[in-house]
């Protein structure tokens, strides 16, 4: 059975008819063709389907598509604005926080909300906000490295 849903996707307005039973992932990936949003354990373990809903760092997989009607969601693709990357994408690319990658988008989702909520968080509150984001590559630092960066940044051009 499918159902129509009108939600708000990186800034445009989507209408939809989707099976009640697919997720919001499958939906993204498989109709939208983002295939920035990653599929990795598919359970809720691994935070690489992470995406925001409302402003909230949510698992795609564990979502159903009929659950973002009439809501906005915001994907890895929505980040950068104007041909620019996002300050977070930046700084991830220049402390070499994309390793293999892979976990990197539900990453970049995760520290986007631990920003919005925290300007200047501090090491502690980074590692809690992207806990429920597994990188199986070399570790965290840098990726720890890079939101204090482009926390930093921002808060040197306020
Ligand atoms: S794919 Fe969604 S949490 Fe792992
Ligand atoms: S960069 Fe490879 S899993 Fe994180």
């Amino acid at each position: 059975m499918n159902k129509e849903i009108n939600f708000t996707l990186n800034d445009e307005l989507v209408t939809l008819s989707v099976p009640v039973h697919k997720t919001l992932l499958q939906v993204l990936r498989e109709d939208l063709y983002l295939t920035g949003t990653k599929e990795g354990c598919n359970a809720g373990e691994c935070g690489a389907c992470t995406v925001m809903i409302d402003g909230k760092p949510m698992n795609s997989c564990l979502t159903l598509a009929v659950e973002v009607d009439g809501k906005n969601v915001l994907t890895v693709e929505g980040l950068a604005k104007n041909g620019e990357l996002h300050p977070l994408q930046q700084a991830f690319l220049d402390v070499g926080a994309v390793q293999c990658g892979f976990c990197t988008p539900g990453m970049l989702m995760s520290a986007k909300a631990v920003l919005d909520e925290i300007p200047n968080p501090t090491e502690e509150q980074i590692r809690t906000g992207i806990e429920g984001n597994i990188c199986r590559c070399t570790g965290y630092d840098r990726i720890v490295k890079a939101i204090q960066v482009a926390a930093n940044r921002r808060s040197q051009k306020v």
